[in-house]
């Protein structure tokens, strides 16, 4: 059976930018979404041209260099918004307009004081305006983890029958258990008249740090779309993390599913976005972390030399990073020592290992971590063994 191709949506420029202080503007915009599509991602979502004046010139510069991706602009389900997002995407190749309403009984009681019913209205006539502008359309039902699964399906199949090409349903406040999101997607998938005919979307927040676990529950249970960020930013604790959902697909290949993503430019995108919004990368951050191809316990540096995979399942190139490094502590043993030393020029004997070994742990000691200028240090001593 071949693999499924899962459509990857990126929202690093919308969902993403909305944490506070990283704010881009319209040149650096371009700049990561040119990255983006380079990196194979399906969909880029642009902005909210409704939002601001800048974040309307950035998805209208954005879709005039776009080709291959398609080109996405949020908009609430209100007229206005969604006039305007069409007119921000006029020069797309392939637009797309987001637009949707909140269904879950807190967003319809509190957030929008309506009844299920209107809200059942506005999102049939939001899609249908929007369709009037584009063909490619995806509703959004906001807060949907926390929406009953009766209602979210009549409002799908509403939204289905307006003219929506793509529902998602997001886990807006980062609620769900796995296995409850997952049961979520199946429900829809076995309940909603004519799902068969679109593409169903996650979009999962980190807030319970369930994110990347749920959405690829809602892959296994039938959504072919998943929105996420580069780096995982995003409002609050963030948005599930492009880099790992693509990592999960591909390191689980009996899944069967794929994605057009070029892993090895991760890395770099990774940085790329981080410096430019400024938003530093948690060094322990699975596969773009500081630390994420570091071993730094003896018994991890030894079977790490004496083969990668005891302790990494990721080869460290396929993500763009060069090698693994074995880093130098209190904690590394002799094996990590002399692997060092070779990097660095010394093919040490055991005799001269051993007495290096215990002005290292000296200088480990005293420095936390030992560089290569250390190394040079401790390795003069090595002659001492002659004596
Ligand atoms: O989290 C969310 O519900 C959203 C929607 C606006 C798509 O970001
Ligand atoms: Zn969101």
């Amino acid at each position: 059976m071949s693999n499924q191709k899962i459509q990857i949506f990126d929202t690093t420029l919308r969902d993403g930018e909305q944490v506070p202080g990283c704010k881009l503007n319209t040149r650096e915009k371009v700049e990561v979404a040119k990255r983006l599509e380079a990196l194979g991602v399906d969909v880029i979502e642009a902005g909210f041209p409704i939002s601001s004046p800048g974040d309307f010139e950035s998805v209208v510069e954005i879709s005039k260099v776009v080709k291959n991706a398609t080109v996405c602009g949020l908009s609430r389900a209100v007229e206005k918004d969604i006039i305007t997002a069409a007119q921000s995407l006029e020069q797309a190749v392939r637009p797309r307009i987001h637009t949707g309403i909140g269904t879950s009984e807190s967003h319809i009681k509190f957030k929008l004081n309506s009844t299920p019913e209107k809200i059942i209205e506005r999102a049939i006539a939001a899609v249908a305006l929007a369709k009037k502008y584009v063909e490619d359309v995806e509703f959004y039902a906001e807060d949907a983890g926390r929406t009953d699964n009766e209602f979210l399906a009549r409002v799908c199949e509403h939204a289905i029958q307006a003219g929506a090409t793509v529902l998602n349903i997001p886990d807006t406040t980062g609620y769900c258990l796995p296995d409850e999101y997952g049961a979520k997607i199946r429900f829809l998938k076995e309940n909603v008249k004519g799902i068969h005919k679109v593409i169903l979307s996650t979009h999962c927040h980190n807030d319970l740090g369930m994110a990347t676990a749920n959405s690829i529950a809602g892959v296994i249970n039938g959504a072919t779309q998943i929105e996420c960020t580069i780096n995982g930013i995003g409002e609050r604790a963030g948005n599930t993390a492009l880099e790992e959902v693509v990592m999960v697909l591909r390191q689980h290949p009996y899944l069967n599913k794929t994605t057009g993503v070029d892993t090895k430019q991760l890395n770099a995108i990774s940085r790329y976005v981080s410096d430019t919004m400024r938003v530093p990368v948690q060094p322990n951050k699975a596969i773009v972390g500081a630390n994420a191809f570091a071993h730094s316990s003896g018994i991890h540096q030894d079977g790490v030399i004496k083969n990668r995979e005891t302790y990494e399942i990721i080869d460290p190139k396929e993500v763009g990073v060069d090698h693994s490094s074995i880093i130098l502590t209190a904690r590394s043993g002799r094996a990590a020592l002399a692997y060092r030393m070779k990097n660095i020029g010394y093919e040490l004997t055991r005799d001269e290992l051993d007495v290096v070994y215990k002005s290292f742990l000296e200088v480990a000691d005293a420095k936390k971590e030992v560089q290569d200028d250390d190394l040079h240090e401790i390795a003069s001593l090595r002659h001492k063994v002659a004596v």
